[in-house]
């Protein structure tokens, strides 16, 4: 199972998805990755604000890198799952197939399905609202987990 996690500067909430869903699969045979719909931060660290609310949970992202989304990955990935509409559009404009765009999923509707929820974007906000989406992830993904261990994903 190969999951890919984008949002739009891959520096905030993706690498954050990235690194939690990461460490909870870490004995299973899962890959984790993310990206970003837009090239503003390629090669990028994550935002300071992103490694110290890792941090705080016990995880080091630090060495992650920003990178853009690319149509390779609806070959590399089985499910993409995006933080809010604007990443969902901007990936499905590059969906070349109906198997491509049946990868794509909006994260928080592992949560709440079909309520099409966004991750709010932390990046202009504070640091509050980075435990915000700390907590958001930390949910969604403790449901992706439960659905791979059910043979449900
Ligand atoms: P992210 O947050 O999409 O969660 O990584 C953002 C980071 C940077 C920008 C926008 C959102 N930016 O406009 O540079």
């Amino acid at each position: 199972m190969k999951i890919l996690m984008v949002c739009l500067g891959n520096i905030c909430r993706s690498p954050l998805a990235e690194g939690i869903l990461r460490e909870k699969v870490s004995d299973m045979d899962v890959t984790v990755d993310s990206a970003g719909t837009s090239a503003f931060h390629e090669d990028e660290a994550p935002d300071i604000r992103s490694i110290q609310v890792a941090r705080k949970n016990g995880m080091n992202i630090s060495d992650l890198r920003g990178r853009q989304f690319s149509a390779q990955d609806f070959e590399d990935f089985d499910i993409i799952y995006v933080m809010d509409v604007n990443n969902y559009a901007s990936v499905i404009a590059k969906a070349r197939t109906d198997e491509h765009k049946a990868k794509v999923r909006m994260l928080l509707n592992e949560l709440n399905p079909g309520e099409n929820n966004s991750v709010p974007d932390p990046y202009y906000g504070g640091d509050s609202g980075f435990d915000d989406v700390f907590d958001m992830l930390d949910k969604a993904t403790d449901v992706i987990v439960e659905k791979i261990n059910n043979g449900r994903l």
